[in-house]
This record gives structure tokens, C-alpha cells and sequence, in this order.
């Protein structure tokens, strides 16, 4: 995290997940939906909640320029594609303020190397895109003095529809869960990598509400442990019990359990159907095929992008070897270990049971049913 983003800590961040009751003043009034405020406009700057330090301290950094918005979601401090587009957008907002004191009368066009920067943070999650996409035309509607308050409507309005979609898409997954459904969910899809609500964990939190769930199950999800810190931590949270299993448990536990459904999110979905998610959803796919379980992607409308025909063409992020050879500090592996670290991975549209958006859920997804979808 480079030094100019400044960490907002009271004395008492440093909390275990079941010791809500020991949260400190400064945490009491938000610490019912801790998750749901993972991202906040306050004070003129963009607050997000540490994502790395989950669960073991709840933390805070503030960002005040586009820079540090753009570390944030380099670094990982935000995560997931939602969530990495809303804090962009809040971004763009700080990008406006900088260049338009530095250049009044040509920020419009300084802005632009700023945004090319916050596009290439992280590469898969198509959701950076669509908001930059989105904010350069809010841009090109805004005056050319103060143009923050309205490209602060511009983001807002982004965040507040990004809670709706996930709202919607609840609805629709919930819908398609037999009551004692048994569940399976990947990497975090909650409300940490959302505007708020969350699309996998959107779904299982709408079926919980609808009483439809047994039992939620959450992979770890190697290498860093989405699904162990992130995922157990939010549903927690919200009192919903969940149990973790290895990533390599999978398998057996469709065979043994009674599985009906893997649930997970989308850091993008090509024109086809094809699927990149968090590296192991493609094994899921696969696995749900061999045993008769339902596969289930749930993502905003915002996360299909309509110019890449297939996943072959989706760029795979891959990471920093030290995410696989070391955990917080430890090495995990002998000097000299060579390491591939791709984070995310394709599922092809075949192995996908229902696509699930807030425009409804799209059943054994192909081109043409997609494009009908995205025109509703
Ligand atoms: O590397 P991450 O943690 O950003 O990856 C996140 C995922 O793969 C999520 O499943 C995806 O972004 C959807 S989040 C609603």
C-alpha cells in the first residue's frame, strides 16, 4: 500500500468476528452491516474497508486521490468486480478534483491518462470497464468548473443501482432453489465485493430469507482465502451459518451431500455465455456436471461484456507468486519453487445451468439468449 494512503484505525480495530460485542465506539454504529459499508463517500473521500485484513482487524483507508483509489484496487484492499467498479467510480470523482484545480480549463482531457492507469488495476473484472465507460460520459456531460458534485451524482447513482441489481438478482436465484437446498458458493460474491448485498451471497441470502437453505458450504478458495476470511466472515456477520471445506473437498462433498446447487459471481461473461470467475470455479463446473448439480452464476447485466465473443478472448489476470508461496509473512514453500498464479478462470457456457441477472435468469445461456436478455 504506498504511504499516501492513509489508514483510518481507532484503538480497538483489531477484533475476532465473534466478539461483535466488543467493538469499539467509533465501530458501534455501523457494526450490524459492517460488509454492507465496505464502501463509503464520507467526507469528501472514499473510505473503504481493508478487505487483506479480514477478519482478524477491521480496518479502514481513506483515499483521497484517484492514485491511492487506483492502489486500493491493485492491492486488493477492494476486491471483487462490483465492488472494484463502484470504488472506481468514487475515484473518478477524486481524478476530477485533482485535474480540474491542477488545469482548469483542460482537465477533461488530463483526466485521461488517470483513467487508462485505474484500467489496467485489474484486468479480468469487466466491471472497471463498464464504469469508466460510464463516468467519461458523465464527464463529457459535466461543466467545466466544479464538475465534482456531478460526477458524485454520476457515482452514487452507479453504487445505488449496483445494490438494486443484487437485490433483483436475489430474487430471481432465490427463486429457482427448492426448499432444503444445499449449497455450495466459491471465492466472496457477498456484500465485500459488491456496492452492498451481493450476487452469490445476494441469492443465498434472499433463499435464507425464504427459509429454502439446509446448509451453505464456502470453499476456501486458494490462494487467498475468499471464501475462509471473506465469505464466512460477512454471513457471520449477518447470523447465517456456514461451513467451510477445503477447495480440493469439493468433489466429495457433491458425491456425499446431496448438493443442489454451486452459486457463484462473475468477473466477466462473454457474448456466448462463457464464464470467468475466481481460479477453481471452472473444477465446480465441471464437478456439478459429473454429479447432477445445478451451476449457478449470478451477475449484474454490467459484468457481460458484449464485445468479447467468447471466454478465449477474456485476459486472466495472474498475480504475484507470493500470494502461493507464502500466507501473511510465512513462507509456505522451499526457495526455488516455481509457481503459476492464474486468479481467475473460464467456465464454459455449457457446464453453466442458469445465468442470473436483475433483467431475470437465463437458463443453459448461449449467444442468442443473452443478447434477447440484455434487450429487455
Ligand atoms: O480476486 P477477487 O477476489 O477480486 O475475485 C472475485 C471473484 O472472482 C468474484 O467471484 C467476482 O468478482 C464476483 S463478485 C460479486
Amino acid at each position: 500500500m504506498p504511504s499516501a494512503v492513509q489508514a483510518i484505525q481507532c484503538s480497538q480495530t483489531v477484533h475476532r468476528h465473534n466478539e461483535r460485542d466488543q467493538y469499539s465506539d467509533c465501530f458501534q454504529e455501523c457494526m450490524s452491516s459492517l460488509a454492507e459499508q465496505a464502501i463509503r463517500w464520507s467526507d469528501n473521500r472514499l473510505v473503504l474497508l481493508d478487505q487483506r485484513k479480514l477478519p482478524s482487524e477491521v480496518r479502514f483507508v481513506e483515499c483521497n486521490s484517484i492514485g491511492e483509489v487506483t492502489a486500493a484496487i491493485r492491492d486488493m484492499v477492494v476486491r471483487g468486480a462490483p465492488a472494484i467498479g463502484v470504488s472506481a467510480a468514487y475515484g473518478i470523482v477524486l481524478a476530477a478534483r485533482q485535474h480540474c484545480a491542477a488545469s482548469p480549463g483542460s482537465w477533461k482531457k488530463t483526466i485521461e491518462a488517470d483513467l487508462q492507469e485505474l484500467l489496467q488495476a485489474r484486468p479480468t473484472a469487466v466491471n472497471l470497464k463498464w464504469v469508466v465507460t460510464r463516468m467519461r460520459g458523465a464527464i463529457a456531460k459535466a461543466g467545466h468548473d466544479r464538475p465534482e458534485a456531478e460526477l458524485l451524482h454520476a457515482a452514487k447513482q452507479i453504487h445505488r443501482q449496483d445494490v438494486e441489481a443484487n437485490r433483483a438478482i436475489g430474487a430471481h436465484g432465490a427463486a429457482l432453489l427448492e426448499t432444503d437446498a444445499v449449497v455450495l458458493t466459491h471465492c466472496n460474491a457477498g456484500a465485500l465485493a459488491t456496492g452492498g448485498y451481493g450476487t452469490a451471497l445476494g441469492v443465498i441470502r434472499s433463499a435464507c430469507a425464504q427459509n429454502k437453505i439446509k446448509t451453505i458450504y464456502a470453499d476456501e478458495t486458494r490462494p487467498w482465502f475468499q471464501g475462509t476470511r471473506l465469505t464466512a466472515w460477512e454471513l457471520l456477520q449477518d447470523g447465517i451459518p456456514v461451513t467451510l471445506i477445503c477447495d480440493g473437498a469439493a468433489a466429495s462433498l457433491m458425491r456425499r451431500k446431496q448438493l443442489a446447487w454451486v452459486i457463484v459471481g462473475a468477473d466477466r461473461v462473454a457474448c456466448n455465455g462463457d464464464v470467468a470467475n475466481k481460479i477453481g470455479t471452472y473444477s465446480l463446473a465441471v464437478m456439478a456436471r459429473q454429479h447432477g448439480v445445478g451451476f449457478m452464476v449470478a451477475a449484474p447485466t454490467s459484468t457481460i461484456d458484449l464485445e468479447v465473443s467468447s471466454g478465449d478472448r477474456i485476459e486472466i489476470e495472474e498475480r504475484s507468486y507470493r500470494e502461493v508461496t507464502e500466507y501473511q509473512g510465512h513462507t509456505l514453500a522451499p526457495a526455488g519453487a516455481r509457481v503459476w498464479n492464474p486468479v481467475f478462470d473460464i467456465t464454459p457456457a455449457e457446464l453453466v445451468t442458469a445465468l442470473v441477472t436483475e433483467k431475470g435468469a437465463v437458463k443453459h445461456p448461449t449467444a442468442d439468449k443473452i443478447r434477447n436478455l440484455m434487450r429487455k
